[in-house]
């Protein structure tokens, strides 16, 4: 189902003059019991295109809301978010969002959820054939006529991503989507989003929480710690793809990282 990974590209190809997304001095801080509390504080970093880049940290340390600050679903409380030269003031459709365990409707069919965002985006001759490619780039041809409730978690992840994909963001925000998968099912999704980007140079923000599926993953891991949330350290993945679990490398890298947080 999945196509042999090939990525050849290495971070300094893929670097660009002008960044994808510029994250500038972004601060974000909610009202607490207590008065107040900053989630984020003072967090700048930049991300090229075509690059794939982890935000690593642990619970409660802001990563969803710097991911909800990109997408745009919340505003900063200081600082300023670019893409490319728009600067971000609400949500659009070259960011998209993939969460944990996503909301397909679930009186639609596997095709009609993914059909359903990219009405009106797409034009209607076209948003047939849309939808069967990206059914088959995901891998659920066989599956275009199941209702959610009818399709495995592993499934409903596959077209919570073809939803996305099918509107071609700029930018896709990952929040720990394969977080609630079996161990199996999540190395077969990460085998799945790495063949696709591979393909299609999408940039990418991918949150989780698990060190093998960040140095599996990224180009540049970001390191947060919390209280207040902040970018501790950035740390590139130099290690040659398809990324081996079982290697020397992988396995010192893995330690390395561990010995950091
Ligand atoms: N709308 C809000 N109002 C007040 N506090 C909030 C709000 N959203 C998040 N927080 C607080 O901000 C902190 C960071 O939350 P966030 O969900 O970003 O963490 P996280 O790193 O994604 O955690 P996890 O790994 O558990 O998903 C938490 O203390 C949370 O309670
Ligand atoms: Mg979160």
């Amino acid at each position: 189902m999945n196509k042999p990974l090939q990525l050849i590209r290495t971070l300094p190809d893929i670097k660009k003059e002008q960044p994808a997304l510029a994250i500038r001095k972004v601060s974000k801080i909610f009202p607490s019991d207590d008065g107040y509390l900053n989630v984020v504080d003072n967090v700048s970093f930049d991300i090229a295109a075509g690059e794939l880049v982890c935000l690593l940290g642990p619970s409660g340390c802001g990563k969803t809301t710097l991911l909800k600050l990109i997408a745009g679903f919340i505003k900063p409380s200081a600082g300023d978010i670019q893409i490319q030269d728009r600067r971000v003031s609400r949500p659009g459709p070259d960011r998209c969002v993939v969460f944990q365990e996503d909301a397909l409707f679930p009186w639609l069919t596997v095709s009609e959820n993914i059909a359903f965002g990219a009405k009106g985006l797409i034009p209607k001759d076209r948003l047939a054939a849309e939808v069967d490619r990206h059914l088959e780039m995901v891998g659920l041809g066989a599956f275009r006529d199941y209702l959610p409730k009818e399709i495995s978690g592993g499934m409903k992840q596959r077209v919570a991503l073809a939803r996305v994909l099918i509107l071609k963001p700029q930018l896709l925000l990952m929040d720990e989507p394969f977080g609630a998968l079996d161990a199996q099912t999540r190395e077969d999704m990460q085998n799945l989003l790495l063949s696709l980007w591979e393909e299609f140079s999408h940039t990418i923000v991918f949150v989780t929480h698990d060190l093998v599926e960040a140095i599996t993953m990224a180009d540049r891991i970001l390191l947060m710690g919390s209280n207040p949330g902040k970018i501790r350290s950035e740390i590139p993945v130099n290690l040659s793809r398809p990324r081996k679990k079982e290697s020397n490398a992988f396995h010192s890298f893995f330690r390395n990282l561990r010995s950091r947080l």
